[in-house]
Order: C-alpha cells, then structure tokens, then sequence
C-alpha cells in the first residue's frame, strides 16, 4: 500500500469509533430536544460538519447545531445557545466567531455546540453559520462511498504537507473546500492532477465569473456569493501546486520525507522579540502578531540596519525573529528629500539649515535633493522602543508593548521561533 493510503487508513476512524461518535450525538441531541420541549423553545438539534457527512477524520470534531425558528432575534438564540450549550456540556467553555458558541470535549471527541437560524435553501442567511446545515444536505446528496473515501485522502494529503484548516495562523483549506473539491472534479486522483499543472489561481467552477480578489476562488454552491475558499493564502496554494507536482511525478522521497538543512553558524546578526499571548483566541491574536512583526521588520529597514528575514511562531508566547545585517548605524545616513522641481524643495533646504546633524549637503542626484545625516538615534533597541510606542499594532497588543523583551546573540537559538527559522523546509 502506498504511503498515503497507509496514512488514511490511520486516520480513518473505525466502525466502533464512528459508533461511539453516533452515540456521543444522539445523547446530547436529545438533551437538547429535552430542554428545547419543556421551555417552549422552537429550536431542535441538528448534526453538522464532517461527522454528518462521513468524510471526519480521527481528528476531526463533532459540529452539533442548535437551529432556532427565525422569528427569533439574534440576541435571543445568542443567549439561549450558550445557556443549552453549557447545560448539555460540562465543563465547555465559550469561543466566539460571528456569534458565541460553547466548546468542550465527551469521552477525548471535541464538540461544538453552535446557535444557528434554521434556513431553507434560497432563503436569505443572518450570519454565515445559517449555511452549514446546507452543506450537509449539499454534500450527501452528491457524494457515493468512494468519493467520500477520496474526500478523507484529500484531507490527509493536505495535512502531510501542512496546509489543512481554515482557522486564521494557518490560512489553509477547510474541510467544506475538500468537499468541494472532489465533487467537482470526480477523484482525488483527478484534482490532484489539476492542481499539479495549475498556473495562478485555483478557481471552482472554472468558468465561473464572480470576482473574488483571493487567490483560491471556490463558489460555495449553497450561496453563490460565498467564496469558500477566502481562507487560503497564496503561500498555502503554491505548497499544494508544488506538492501536486511532487505526486504526480511519484516524488514521495521530497514530498514525505522533508529533509531540512540546518545550519546554525550563519554569520549573521539575529534578535528575538518576545511577549507573552493574551488569552484572547488564535483567530485575533494572529493578525495582531503578523502586524507587529511587520512593524519591528519596518523600523530595522527603515533606520537602516538592513533586515533579511524573519519568522513568527505563536505558540505560550509570540517570538519574532529578525536576521539582519548591520549591527551598529554609521555616524552619516543618506535622506532622502523632495523632487528639486518641487516647491517642497526650498522648505527642505531651509529645514536643514544650521540643523546639527546635518553630516553633508543639500545635493542633488537625478531629480532630487538629499542630506547626509546624523541619525538620532543609533541603538537598535533604542530605537525600536521609541518607534513601537508610537506604533498602532493592535487592540489586543497595544497594551503589552512595554513588555516585549529582546533577546540577542546565542539565546535567539534557544527559542521555538529559532527552532522554526531553521528547519524550514518546503512544507
Ligand atoms: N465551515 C465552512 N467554512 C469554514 C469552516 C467551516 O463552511 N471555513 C462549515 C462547513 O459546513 C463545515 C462546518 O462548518 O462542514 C464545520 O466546520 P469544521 O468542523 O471546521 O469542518 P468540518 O467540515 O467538520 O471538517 P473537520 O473534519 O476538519 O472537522
Ligand atoms: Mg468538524
């Protein structure tokens, strides 16, 4: 058997466990029918996500909806779904997407329970779950065993090479996309060659002529305006067009066996910034941490310590890494000034005039004035607390400013960004 079938086949839960997740289902389902009855509620139970279409894996959760009648008004199916959520789940814990829902765990199995307006096809949804009960109908309605087998292989190929998921630190294809996928092209077999030979976007339907700015376009066929595929970056779609490539071309010694080289000794400058995460969900916290590591990134390049890389890791705490290669500024930094056509020009002249760190100039080259300056700063760290302070990075950081440390020289290895800075390796 080949490697990834070998992998399916581990991942694939068995006959007893999908029996225990039947049963996991169907007793909650009817606590909340139970609930639902003696309070008078027009709501009802209702299995979603993989496990109602078939297509789960080992690792994959239960998605339990509870569909409230649409006379309802948001606040309330709000309320009451946390209120049935946490009464029909112990010990579950609030997340929040477009709306709250409670999270928790039955016998080591991950369960959501999730309000949601119960929604026919063709009727207008109020947040984007509305449309998850359509998927299910969508996806068994099309899919026969084998496809449902070639639906779960798509998923482990994704996982191997690191692109499975939709959640925001991973930008990857969900689960619904597979779905979608295999559907539309008949075989995993099929897509896989597609996206081998892929050049630019990946768009489902082909012919389809919605404009979508993302780089992954896959029209969510229970609401044409959806792209389903917004999640995914471009980095995610290049792995899996490289991958594709890789199988088609019976590669497996680059594509499952990853072979990092690394080497430690690089002769380069490297500082960390470390804080810790708020407890705050991955989903807001990421793109904060992308911000903030754009703007450390922007102030070395900027007071000209000339950044080369860098990698962000998420884990206890938000490390970012730089490599850069200039340790310490030189006294005469060259600043750039306005066109010498402009009218700009003459404030520029006059600004610095008698200006103590002026080093050399006003002079012109091409079609502009510049200065050769002292700069005001020339500490690194220095500088990259003054420039932060001033810096938005977001709601959730702003506040932990002050608290990032810095750390340099051989700790830098230390550290689980370092760890990733190094074996970086195709997938
Ligand atoms: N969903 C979606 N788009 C996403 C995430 C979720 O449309 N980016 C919908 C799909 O209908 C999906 C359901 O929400 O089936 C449940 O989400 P999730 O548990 O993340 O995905 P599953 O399809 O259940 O896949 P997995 O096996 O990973 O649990
Ligand atoms: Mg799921």
């Amino acid at each position: 058997m080949n490697y990834l079938e070998n992998k399916l086949q581990e991942q694939t839960p068995t006959l007893q466990e999908q029996e225990k997740l039947k049963n996991i289902v169907s007793a909650i389902a009817s606590d909340i029918d139970a609930i639902c009855k003696t309070e008078g509620i027009d709501a009802t139970p209702l299995e979603v996500g993989s496990v109602s279409k078939g297509t789960n894996l080992k690792s994959s959760d239960i998605d339990l909806f509870i569909t409230f009648s649409r006379s309802y008004p948001v606040e309330y199916i709000e309320k009451k779904g946390l209120e049935i959520g946490h009464a029909v789940l112990e010990n579950a814990i609030e997340k929040y997407a477009e709306h709250p829902y409670v999270s928790g765990s039955v016998s080591g199995i991950k369960i959501d329970i999730v309000p949601a307006f119960r929604i026919n096809e063709g009727e207008r949804i109020v947040s984007s779950v509305d449309r998850t009960p359509l998927h299910t109908i969508y996806v068994k309605s099309r899919t026969d065993s084998k496809m449902v087998h070639d639906i779960r292989l798509l998923k482990v190929f994704l996982k191997e090479i690191n692109v499975y998921g939709s959640e925001v630190a991973k930008s990857g294809f969900s689960g619904y996309i597979c779905e979608i996928a295999i559907i539309a092209f008949g075989t995993f077999e099929k897509f896989i060659q597609y996206m081998a030979n892929l050049k630019g976007k990946l768009i489902v339907p082909e012919n389809c002529d919605k404009e979508f700015n993302e780089p992954v376009i896959i029209i969510d066929p229970v609401d044409p305006t959806r792209n389903a595929g917004a999640a995914v970056s471009v980095e995610n779609l290049s792995k899996l067009k490289l991958a594709a490539k890789l199988y088609v071309t019976r590669r497996e010694d680059i594509l499952f066996n990853p072979e990092p080289v690394i080497k430690y000794d690089r002769k380069t400058i490297m500082k960390a910034f470390v804080l810790k995460k708020p407890d705050i969900i991955d989903d807001i916290i990421y793109p904060q941490a992308v911000r903030l590591k754009n703007r450390i990134w922007d102030i070395f390049q900027k007071s000209g310590f000339m950044p080369f890389s860098s990698e962000l890791y998420m884990g206890e705490n938000i490390e970012i890494l730089i490599e850069y290669m200039r340790n310490k500024l030189p006294d005469a930094q060259k600043h750039m000034g306005p066109p010498a056509e402009s009218n700009e020009s003459i404030k520029f002249i006059d600004a610095w005039k008698g200006n103590s760190r002026l080093m050399r100039g006003p002079y012109i080259i091409g079609d502009r004035i510049y200065v050769d300056t002292k700069p005001r700063y020339t500490e690194l760290e220095e500088i990259i607390k003054i420039e932060l302070e001033k810096s938005d990075i977001g709601k959730n950081l702003n506040q932990y400013k002050g608290e990032i440390k810095v750390v340099s020289g051989k700790d830098v290895d230390k550290l689980n960004v370092a760890k990733k800075f190094y074996s970086k390796y195709l997938f």
